[in-house]
């Protein structure tokens, strides 16, 4: 799928949840920024960064996890593999399905490759709640505020978060290493 056609279908599927488009936008914004530490594959994690929440939008609910549910939702469009792989496995998925036995339906997408993921968990964990941006410590406890400790969002976090931090931290690394070091 083509950004443009990401974005416009991402604007449609969430015109309803304003705040998870203008955070969609910038997640988007951020991945703009990494272009220049993950080559080829600018494109691919510009696109899966717009459509990385489509699985919050009533027409893509299913099993109730949004990356689960929207990577189905793309998979079913006959989006890019990869595309869905990432919507599929970004920030906290992994802790969410083995929390919520999704395990099974997570596993219909292959793991994408731990750059890409890592770079999408670092767009979407400085990209605040709001569509401003935000460091990935305060995004994270900004979560684990907005949902009850025994909220399965709350213990996805709170098991995940050292591994989001770190996943984070190498992205920051990458860019901080390139010529003219990091951009934000
Ligand atoms: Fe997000």
């Amino acid at each position: 799928m083509h950004l443009l056609a990401a974005h416009r279908l991402t604007g449609i599927l969430l015109s309803d949840l304003p705040m998870r488009w203008a955070h969609s936008q910038q997640v988007l914004s951020q991945a703009r920024k990494l272009a220049p530490v993950v080559g080829n594959a600018r494109v691919v994690l510009a696109v899966s960064a717009i459509l990385h929440d489509v699985g919050y939008a009533s027409a893509a609910v299913d099993t109730g996890q949004h990356m689960i549910d929207g990577a189905r939702y793309l998979a079913r469009l006959g989006c890019d593999p990869l595309v869905c792989s990432l919507v599929a496995y970004h920030s906290s998925s992994e802790w969410e399905a083995a929390e919520l036995g999704l395990a099974p339906a997570l596993a219909e997408f292959e793991r994408p490759p731990s750059d890409l993921l890592d770079a999408i968990t670092f767009c979407d964990l400085t990209s605040g709640p709001d569509g401003a941006p935000v460091d990935a410590t305060s995004r994270l406890d900004e979560v684990l505020c907005r949902y009850a400790p025994d909220h399965v969002v709350h213990r996805a976090v709170s098991a995940a978060r050292p591994a989001l931090l770190a996943m984070v931290a190498r992205v920051e690394e990458r860019l901080a290493a390139r010529p003219g070091g990091y951009p934000m």
